[in-house]
């Protein structure tokens, strides 16, 4: 199929002009029109700029003009989005996850919620597996068809079977396992003052539902010899200090258990890493105050400077990991910090005084 914007410039502008004109503008006004010339070249532009195919770029062009005359239902806007992904082919930017079945755990909120989304609109299905229902099957329907929400715990050996078995049922395979879910606790008690149970609840989400979601993402895997697993770790298994023991405990399990896994499932040629996030504010009620307190205190504590992480920089970064750009990377733990962990600010202090 021809690319856009070079010599069938004028034939593939004034094609989507009358087929917009024909079908859907009747009874817009002469001055409209005009207006809708610009905007169908203005999206045209931006198509090409983003290597789209003329086929393509003119099923969006009539869908736009529609959606301005019409309203499409959830299941019609779905059902479009999946055959313009069809339709783009591998020369198209947003085709990255396309053919590919993955789990997020934790997908309801946060870090989480920014992967399925992402994951999503690089061709992926997806199942978001969370306790959160209201928050997991609210962004289910906002995605439509080829998003699934199921009700999961991840500490529960049997849920956790259950959401495997879910997943591969309803789409026929899993290629990408993100076991994300974690809990957290801000409050730094001293060794002296941390409970047992502290680090039992801490383990049982964070070690534990990883390592089941693993398990069983393993047992579908290897009969099909290939597969990706990722987990959500943190940066504090790169630098002592940034949380609570029981936490930190928890995350140096996960990366161990990347490395272990790594090991035992390349045979099968399954891809096991890890992302290691620095602070990124998340959760459902961060309200303008306190992203803004999140925001100075990250900048002050940062190393790079001029940004601060989002769940949407971690998103990309699991992208990554389980797209086939990283089709040899296994056994890895992402730091994603910004450089913190491996900057000593102390010295650095001293020597610009
Ligand atoms: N936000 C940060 O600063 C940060 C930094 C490093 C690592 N992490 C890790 O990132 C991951 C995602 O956290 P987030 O920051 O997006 O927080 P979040 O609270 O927004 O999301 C965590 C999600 O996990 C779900 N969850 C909790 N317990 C669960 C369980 N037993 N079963 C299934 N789902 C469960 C929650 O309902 C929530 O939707 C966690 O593993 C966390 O430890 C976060």
């Amino acid at each position: 199929m021809s690319r856009l914007w070079s010599n069938e410039e004028d034939i593939a502008l004034t094609r989507a002009y009358i087929e917009c004109s024909e079908d859907n503008m009747a009874g817009i006004g002469q001055e409209r029109k005009s207006l809708w010339k610009k905007i169908i070249r203005m999206i045209y532009q931006i198509l090409d700029v983003a290597g789209v195919q003329y086929e393509v770029a003119k099923d969006w062009t009539i869908w736009y003009a529609e959606s301005h005359t019409q309203t499409h239902t959830q299941t019609q806007t779905s059902q479009f989005m999946s055959d313009i992904r069809n339709k783009m082919g591998s020369n198209n930017v947003n085709t990255r996850l396309e053919g590919k079945v993955a789990i997020v755990t934790g997908g309801a909120s946060g870090i989480g919620a920014s992967t399925v989304r992402l994951f999503w609109e690089q061709g992926a299905k997806v199942v978001i597996a969370d306790i959160q229902d209201n928050l997991g099957q609210s962004l289910a329907t906002k995605l439509g068809d080829n998003v699934l929400y199921v009700h999961c715990d991840v500490s529960d050996e049997e849920q956790v079977m259950n959401l495997v078995d879910t997943a591969v049922s309803k789409f026929g395979q899993l290629d990408i396992m993100y076991n994300n879910a974690g809990i957290m606790s801000g409050i730094f008690e001293s060794i002296l003052n941390t409970n047992k149970s502290d680090l039992e609840r801490m383990f049982g989400v964070n070690l534990i539902g990883a390592f089941l979601g693993a398990k069983h993402a393993a047992r579908v895997m290897i009969p099909n010899k290939k597969g990706c697993i990722l987990f959500t770790a943190s940066s504090c298994t790169k630098i002592g200090g940034i949380s609570p023991h029981s936490y930190a405990a928890s995350k140096y399990g996960v990366v161990g258990l990347t490395k272990n896994l790594a090991c035992e499932l390349g045979e099968h040629g399954i891809r096991v890493n890890c992302i290691s996030p620095f602070g990124v504010l998340t959760g459902s009620n961060v309200g303008a105050e306190k992203e803004a307190m999140f925001e100075m205190m990250m900048g002050a504590v940062g190393n790079l400077q001029g940004k601060i992480l989002k769940a949407e920089d971690i998103a990309k970064a699991a992208l990554y990991l389980a797209s086939d750009e990283a089709s040899y990377v296994s056994g890895m733990n992402l730091v994603v910090d910004g450089g913190y962990s491996v900057v000593n600010p102390s010295l650095m202090k001293i020597t610009k005084v």
